[in-house]
């Protein structure tokens, strides 16, 4: 099978791309990726460098282009079976800075690629997040995939923007596309301005974790590898036009993960400096949580990582590839500090 993956070089894209050439037969992976300042290195040539089975890069091929230049995008999906889009600006607290870029990448974005899969009529799977439906009440309700949307920020809204495009070019055009909604994910590759690679860089570099506000917020978290097993097993086995709930059944406040970061790992600072409270985030969504039982049903997926071995996992990452991280790290909380964070 011949898969395009748009944005494949973030965080999930080489996670999902990584497992797809080490997992599955007879795949060939495209990635078409702008590089935006979201992708901290090239993770390909890093894996690589890394890497012991040479052979599986003989089936992988990496495009440098912007998912909304048509020219770069119609012949790469031309040529595929299925393509999984993944590119979109991902940052929320970016978002607040720069609406404009998420409203043109995530909506534009999408709405290239929907033009491009109806003029080729390739299978489309497109990825999306639950922050689509807005925030939960601390104790209470869960969301389904028929809950409304009511998105909060640029982010959130420019997702959502791009789920409608989806749904109403699949329904118009009898296009074959699936979409997912997925939680929070972590693991290796994630950028450390994200939540868990902020704290476990904070402390590997000697520093307190950062919480935001008092810590209440809480989401639900899925190892990254758990959400690429779900996105491979909709492509191969989804029902066309039906929307997939992926979550980790894992609802854990910002301090109680910072505490279970502090518990898996070996740390330097004493556990009573182990946490700072700084500004909380303008709108900053009190509780999002999946109710993935639906895909489980019918997929046979379910997430199979216990969130204290994912957290020590990722700690072993980033501890032992500190090369991927460390360059960025001084910008990385020089832009936290310059919003008092
Ligand atoms: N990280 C999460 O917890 C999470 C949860 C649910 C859904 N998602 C969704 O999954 C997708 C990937 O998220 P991520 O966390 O890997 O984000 P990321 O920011 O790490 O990766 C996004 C990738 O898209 C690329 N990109 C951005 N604009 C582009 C453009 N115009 N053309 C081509 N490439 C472009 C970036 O260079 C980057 O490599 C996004 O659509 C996001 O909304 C993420």
């Amino acid at each position: 099978m011949r898969v395009l993956v748009t944005g494949g070089a973030g965080f999930i894209g080489t996670n999902f791309v990584l497992w797809l050439l080490h997992t599955v037969p007879d795949v060939r992976v495209t990635v078409l990726d702008a590089m935006t300042s979201a992708v901290m290195t090239n993770n390909f040539i890093y894996a690589r460098r890394g890497s012991r089975e040479d052979s599986v890069w003989d089936h992988f091929e990496f495009v440098r282009g912007d998912v909304r230049d048509r020219d770069v995008l119609f012949p790469l999906v031309k040529d595929s079976d299925v393509v999984v889009h993944l590119a979109a600006e991902s940052h929320n607290d970016w978002s607040l800075e720069n609406p404009d870029l998420f409203v043109d990448t995530n909506v534009m974005g999408t709405l290239a690629v929907l033009e491009a899969v109806r003029h080729y009529g390739v299978r489309l799977h497109h990825v999306s997040t639950d922050e689509v439906f807005g925030d939960l009440p601390l104790d209470s309700g869960v969301f389904t995939a028929t809950s409304p949307y009511r998105p909060s920020s640029p982010y959130s809204a420019s997702k959502a923007g791009a789920d409608h495009l989806v749904r109403a070019w699949t329904r118009s055009f009898d296009l074959p596309v699936t979409l997912s909604i997925a939680s929070n994910n972590y693991g290796p590759y994630q950028h450390i301005e994200k939540f868990i690679p902020r704290q476990v860089t904070e402390l590997l570099e000697g520093r307190p974790m950062r919480l935001y506000g008092s810590g209440v917020h809480v989401r639900d978290w899925i190892h990254v590898s758990d959400h690429c097993r779900a996105l491979w097993a909709i492509v191969t086995g989804g029902e066309l036009g039906k929307t997939y709930l992926i979550g980790g059944a894992c609802e854990v406040s910002n301090s109680d993960i910072a505490a279970l970061v502090l518990d898996q790992g070996t740390w330097s600072l004493p556990a009573s400096e182990a946490v700072v409270h700084v500004a909380d985030r303008p709108g900053h969504d009190v509780r999002y949580a999946l109710d993935s039982r639906e895909t489980t049903a019918e997929l046979g997926w379910a997430p199979n990582i216990p969130l204290a071995q994912g957290i020590r996992d990722t700690i072993t990452w980033y501890t032992n590839n500190r090369a991927w991280w460390q360059e960025a790290k001084a910008a990385t909380e020089q832009r936290y500090r310059a919003r008092g964070q």
